[in-house]
């Protein structure tokens, strides 16, 4: 039977990659690269590095995945990619049947770990649930944007016994009300955090984490909100892309 990895590639540093990523890599035929537009040369080259690096007995074969265009700021969000998902499940499941043998590997590098905003585990799932072309498929952890932003600003993740919340800019922007505890936030292209009031915040800021181009920044939100966007829209237009998270630490915890 064919086998699909899902493959954990750490945050935009190429020594993330487990052990585990590495001999599972040295196992495959093929690594299905998507191709996401702006950032595709910097991201599908860290993929590249990652193949000849850790694969130097072979060249690993590679297959360009075009990304289906999608809609970025849709009416109804769910929908939307919804059917962006459908898309790419048409676009996958002819690639598996297409670029690999009855029981040929493929491989898809994904950005941090598969389980953290990412659709490749929804979108394989419902290749698997069509059942045309059948495979199996097996998840590799990779370090996460989260963890390469704590690691970096070394603090942890959560304050004793407390909770984390992980969201997204889009949610956060929805809020209406503070925050209640320490919250990570991701895809955030419109900076959410300029919202937040409540003077005690600190945030701890990362972008490229992992890269020759990290730019950190920390400390109380309300003297550096301005500063996080100004820096923030300075590298994006330098590199033409930008990925940045950040952690919101709660008010009512001891300020450091
Ligand atoms: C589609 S999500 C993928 C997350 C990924 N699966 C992970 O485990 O981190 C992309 C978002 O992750 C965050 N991210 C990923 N890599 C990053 C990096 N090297 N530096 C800062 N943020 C990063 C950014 O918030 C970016 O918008």
């Amino acid at each position: 039977m064919r086998k699909i990895l899902l493959i954990g590639m750490g945050a935009g540093h190429p020594e993330h990659i487990t052990i585990q990523a590495v001999n599972a890599l040295k196992t495959v035929d093929v690594v299905f690269i998507t191709d996401k537009g702006t950032e595709k040369d910097d991201l599908a080259r860290l993929r590249r590095e990652i193949c000849a690096r850790y694969v130097p007995e072979r060249e690993l074969r590679t297959v360009v995945i075009a990304d289906p265009e999608r809609d970025r700021s849709p009416a109804d969000y769910p929908a939307a990619v919804a059917v962006w998902h459908e898309q790419r499940a048409a676009v996958y499941e002819r690639l598996f049947a297409d670029e690999l043998d009855e029981n040929g590997c493929g491989a898809f590098l994904v950005w941090g770990d598969p389980s953290l905003y990412d659709s490749t585990l929804r979108v394989l799932g419902q290749i698997a649930a069509r059942d045309v072309v059948r495979f199996e498929y097996e998840v590799i952890p990779g370090i996460t944007s989260i963890q390469a932003l704590t690691a970096r600003h070394r603090i942890p993740l959560n304050q004793v016994g407390e909770p984390v919340e992980i969201t997204t800019g889009r949610a956060l922007a929805a809020r209406a009300a503070e925050l209640t505890h320490d919250t990570v936030v991701l895809l955030d292209g419109e900076c959410a955090f300029k919202q937040l009031t409540d003077d005690r915040l600190e945030i701890f800021w990362g972008a490229y984490l992992g890269t020759p181009d990290e730019i950190l920044l920390s400390g109380r939100l309300s003297e550096l909100a301005l500063v996080i966007e100004a820096t923030r829209s300075a590298a994006r237009r330098r590199k033409g892309w930008i990925m940045d998270t950040y952690l919101l630490r709660k008010p009512a915890a001891p300020l450091r």
